[in-house]
């Protein structure tokens, strides 16, 4: 068997696992550092110990020279069954400061080389075994470059699997065990998996899924440690792939029921912020959104309490970069029910700040004076209940009221051409102001 990304402590792990428990007798390990990589040559000893015959090169296996000439080693009379394919690197960033490179580094080392693997070793008629992560099926913080990666080894392999290969491939969760990609999460970091769902998983048990998968036929497992108590506890965004597991109504009651398991920060942000401030005197709504502001960057960059963030601080200062940026917007977002941009933290920088600009997006209306522009609104709104009862319309309505919500808060929209069948609608938007078409969209949205 040829294990890809050798010195990676998951490597290592399957590694011992197929010879100890699968009863493998032949290992070929490769990775760009080879015998020089730390720990290495303790590995083959410990698998020479249990009788395996072990090789390890230096390869990049994304490099087609490379890796042909590795594969010409593989002696005839062990010939190759299976590549466990678990190379990969990281280059996270938020993803405007992604470039071709930095797309180009991460993909190099999953996307390419899963592609020269199987082509070089099809007339073996080797197994596929690709190592992709959860990130290319839920995304992840920072990593569209990673999401694309692992999102290009889940196609591969169910396209080589309907093509009559063996393939699969395995989108694990988090593994507890620190490696060269994991081992440089911070704490807070951690902390953000876990809310986003995701439970670390002990090797013995990463181990045991693998044989799971192994032993099935299935193209695309999720070998994750799925904890749907931290998903519906939490005030943050659940992806919508998981939103069956935790719908909305659950959601809803459910914060304002916090649990054991929830820390002290975001026990203090309670429920809907809108639904907060509505039963508020309205002296006290800069103070409510001010601490919910306080609990959401406390709870993301991992203090304990709000008490320690001083709010006339800049969220640089306090330890944000811009990938907890990120999060605090999308937490935000939720909890106010309203969109907002990624440059938030930039256009308003300290806690007070923030707050205050949220106040004003999500403020309890007064009720709006009978205007003839609403009696418009009203006939819109029958004609909409038509639209919504019509699925074919779903998707570009959908994008084009989405559209409009994005001019509404000032993010670029998408080309024009990107929707149709839905034009008359501008003509309309354009007689009624902002705050009436958001009022009304965002109402008659969240119903829908
Ligand atoms: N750890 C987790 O919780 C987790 C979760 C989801 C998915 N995964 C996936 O599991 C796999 C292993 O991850 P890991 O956590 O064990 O990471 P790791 O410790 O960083 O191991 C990855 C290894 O890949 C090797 N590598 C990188 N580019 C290569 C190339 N072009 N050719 C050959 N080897 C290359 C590196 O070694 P050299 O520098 O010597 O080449 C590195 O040791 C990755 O595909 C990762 O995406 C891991």
């Amino acid at each position: 068997m040829l294990v890809t990304g050798a010195a990676g402590v998951l490597a290592r792990q399957v590694a011992r696992h197929l010879v100890t428990a699968h009863g493998t007798r032949s290992l070929l390990l490769a990775g760009r550092r080879g015998p020089a990589a730390e720990g290495m040559s303790e590995l083959c000893e410990e698998l020479r110990g249990h009788g395996a015959h072990v090789t390890v090169a230096a390869c990049d296996v994304a490099d087609r020279d490379a890796l042909s000439a590795l594969l010409a080693q593989v002696p005839a009379d062990r010939p190759l069954t299976a590549v466990v394919h678990a190379a990969g690197v990281l280059d996270d960033g938020i993803v405007q400061s992604l470039t071709p490179e930095r797309l180009d580094t991460v993909l190099r080392a999953k996307a390419d080389a899963a592609v020269l693997l199987a082509e070089l070793t099809r007339d073996t008629g080797a197994a596929l075994i690709l190592f992709s992560s959860l990130a290319g099926t839920l995304g992840g913080v920072g990593q569209a470059n990673y999401s694309a990666a692992n999102a290009f080894l889940d196609a591969f392999a169910t396209r080589g699997a309907a093509e009559g290969r063996r393939a699969q491939s395995l989108a694990w969760g988090l593994w507890a065990e620190r490696s060269g990609m994991t081992g440089t999460l911070a704490e807070a970091d951690r902390r953000r998996i876990s809310r986003s769902g995701l439970r670390p998983m002990a090797t013995a048990d990463a181990l045991a899924l693998l044989d799971t998968a192994l032993h099935s036929t299935e193209a695309w497992f999720a070998p994750a440690d799925l904890d749907t108590a931290a998903l519906r506890h939490s005030d943050g965004p659940v992806p919508d792939l998981l939103g069956d597991l935790v719908p909305a109504r659950v959601r809803h009651t459910t914060r304002t029921a916090p649990t054991a398991s929830t820390t002290p920060a975001a026990e203090s942000t309670g429920g809907g912020l809108a639904e907060r401030l509505a039963g508020l005197d309205p002296s006290a709504r800069h103070r409510a959104v001010l601490e919910a502001v306080l609990a959401q960057a406390a709870l993301v960059i991992g203090h304990d309490t709000p008490d320690s963030i001083d709010p006339e601080r800049g969220f640089l200062d306090i330890g944000f970069d811009s990938l907890t940026a990120v999060e605090l917007r999308n937490r935000l977002s939720t909890l106010a029910g309203v969109r907002l941009p990624a440059t938030l933290m930039f256009d308003h920088p300290t806690p007070e700040r923030l707050a205050a600009h949220l106040l004003e997006r999500t403020a309890p209306a007064d009720p709006p004076a009978a205007s003839p522009v609403l009696d418009l609104l009203g006939a819109w709104e029958a004609q909409f209940a038509d639209a919504f009862a019509d699925p074919a319309l779903h998707d570009g309505l959908r994008l084009r009221l989405r559209a409009l919500l994005d001019r509404l808060d000032g993010i670029p929209a998408p080309a024009p051409d990107a929707v149709s069948g839905v034009r008359d609608l501008d003509s309309a938007v354009d007689e009624v102001s902002d705050d009436e078409l958001r009022a009304f969209l965002e109402g008659d949205l969240d119903d829908a």
